[in-house]
């Protein structure tokens, strides 16, 4: 039986997290079922939140290939961003940052403060579709410190073991009966990374649970496609790991993405994630508009079609926990223009996305 630790052997890990992340019940008012949390917004001391599996891998893989310089992208308060200039950070790299704008909120400005006081090198570029040129340019500019180019959302094969690990982590809480086989388990979907991770892994135990992947992006970062194409990947990067692994199609069978929680669009509130906000916040878990609540509504919403659900379920909470506090001062003089304006005060938009 393949344990995390054997992901090891094939693929180099930098253990960066604080790990098992617990699993508790989870008592909804109102609600029957046999619900349970796993509360990876435990799973750093520094900063919590799903990608610290990612870069668990992410940034071994950097190590491994000599980069001196991790590079990634994101909008301007991405989690993702902030998290690999955390953890990268930590582990000595230097940090390049591609952002396009978003609405600049507090949290926004305090996300961009954070990576500003670590150093980061941060290039805001006017549209989303100018991330990917600007990547290559950040790789031609620092040829010298060998880049490492994370996508965004550290969902590329080596970051999605980080959740081929936690399933299998999981599936060990399981054996020592924190918890029962969860029948379903609900999670956000963004760049996909987390929930395919997670079927790999369940896959790979050949245990009947199902993943119920709640869609929180356009159907141009998640799709069905996207979803086989990171499966094969990630499958391919295993290879060695076990004389057989699971298929595509066997992944695939117990991974469904649910369309039908993201409403008008990426972090756009919708009437279903707000009730879950205020039904979750009464059992003591705090979500956030644009990821945890919509997948909470999802999982609201299957206990009620088609009758009671036929055993326990599981909501992957995924949450980015416990930002710093950002330096106190004024901006360092090398902080460019387009930085300087989100983060002073008075700015309201990079643009009218
Ligand atoms: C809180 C939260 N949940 C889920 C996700 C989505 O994870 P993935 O991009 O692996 O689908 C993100 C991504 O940024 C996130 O911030």
């Amino acid at each position: 039986m393949i344990h995390a630790p054997d992901l090891e052997e094939v693929f180099p890990r930098i253990p960066l997290g604080t790990f098992p992340t617990p699993v508790t019940r989870l008592d909804l008012p109102g609600v029957a079922g046999d619900l349970w949390v796993k509360r990876d917004d435990r799973s750093g001391d520094e900063y919590g939140g799903n990608k610290v599996r990612k870069l668990e891998f992410l940034l071994a893989v950097a190590r491994r290939e000599g980069a001196g310089r991790v590079v990634t992208a994101g909008a301007l308060g991405s989690h993702h961003a902030l998290a690999t200039t955390v953890y990268g950070h930590r582990l000595g790299f230097g940090v390049s940052l591609v952002l396009c704008p978003q609405k600049v909120t507090d949290e926004v400005r305090h996300v961009l403060k954070l990576e500003v006081d670590r150093g980061a090198e941060i290039r805001i570029v006017p549209r989303m579709e100018l991330i990917p040129p600007a990547l290559v340019l950040q790789r031609i500019l620092r040829r010298r410190e060998r880049p490492y180019v994370i996508p965004p959302g550290g969902s590329n094969a080596a970051g999605t073991l980080g959740y081929v690990r936690a399933a299998l982590e999981l599936l060990d809480q399981v054996d020592a009966g924190e918890l029962p086989l969860p029948d379903t388990i609900h999670v956000a979907c963004g760049t996909m990374g987390t929930a395919v991770g997670l079927a790999v892994g369940l896959s790979l135990r050949k245990v009947p649970t199902r993943v119920k992947a709640v869609r929180v992006v356009g159907t141009l970062v998640a799709n069905e496609r996207g979803l086989k194409r990171l499966a094969r990947d990630t499958l391919q990067a295993m290879s060695g790991l076990a004389p057989t692994l699971p298929s595509v199609n066997e992944v695939l069978a117990r991974l469904e993405l649910r369309h039908d929680q993201v409403g008008p669009g990426y972090a756009k509130p919708t009437a279903h994630a707000r009730e879950a906000m205020t039904r979750f916040g009464r059992a003591g878990l705090e979500l956030d508009p644009t990821y945890t609540a919509k997948t909470a509504a999802g999982l609201l919403s299957s206990l009620e079609e088609g009758g009671k659900p036929s055993g326990a379920q599981l909501y992957w909470h995924t949450l980015s926990h416990g930002l710093p506090e950002a330096l106190a001062g004024a901006l360092p003089a090398e902080v460019p223009e387009g930085v300087r304006r989100v983060l002073e005060p008075g700015a309201e938009r990079v643009d009218d996305r």
